[in-house]
């Protein structure tokens, strides 16, 4: 599988939705961005990244976390981790602007998690 951002709205075929959630937000996020893609005609299945098993059958995948004390969730860390060969992730996180801001691309590059 191959995803590079900024095509997932040319997909067709089936998006993976996976997040990681200490208190539930994030798995509503999930939800949500899942009802946006099937609104826009794309199959969409949300899962907890820790129940994730392989990408087959994927065509893209976004990926959600929380954020705890500037850290993605573990289980999302170790998703990234697992399938770092097969993923460029479109990536999101709830919390406080400024953190957010720091997190993903300086603390949680999608190669080195
Ligand atoms: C223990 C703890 C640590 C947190 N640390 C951060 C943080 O470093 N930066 C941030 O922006 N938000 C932080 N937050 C806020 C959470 O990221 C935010 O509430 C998020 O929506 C939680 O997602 P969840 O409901 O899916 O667990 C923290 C929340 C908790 C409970």
């Amino acid at each position: 599988m191959s995803v590079r951002p900024g095509t997932v709205g040319m997909a067709s075929g089936r998006v993976l939705v996976t997040y990681a959630t200490r208190l539930g937000s994030t798995r509503e996020a999930a939800q949500a961005v899942a009802s946006g893609l099937r609104a826009a005609g794309l199959g969409a299945e949300v899962k907890p990244a820790k129940e994730v098993h392989g990408l087959a059958g994927y065509e893209a995948v976004v990926v959600g976390s929380g954020l705890y004390v500037g850290r993605w969730h573990k289980e999302v860390r170790g998703f990234l981790s697992r399938h770092r060969q097969e993923l460029a992730v479109l990536r999101w996180a709830s919390g406080l602007a400024r953190s957010l801001a720091a997190a993903p691309s300086a603390r949680v590059p999608v190669t080195k998690v």
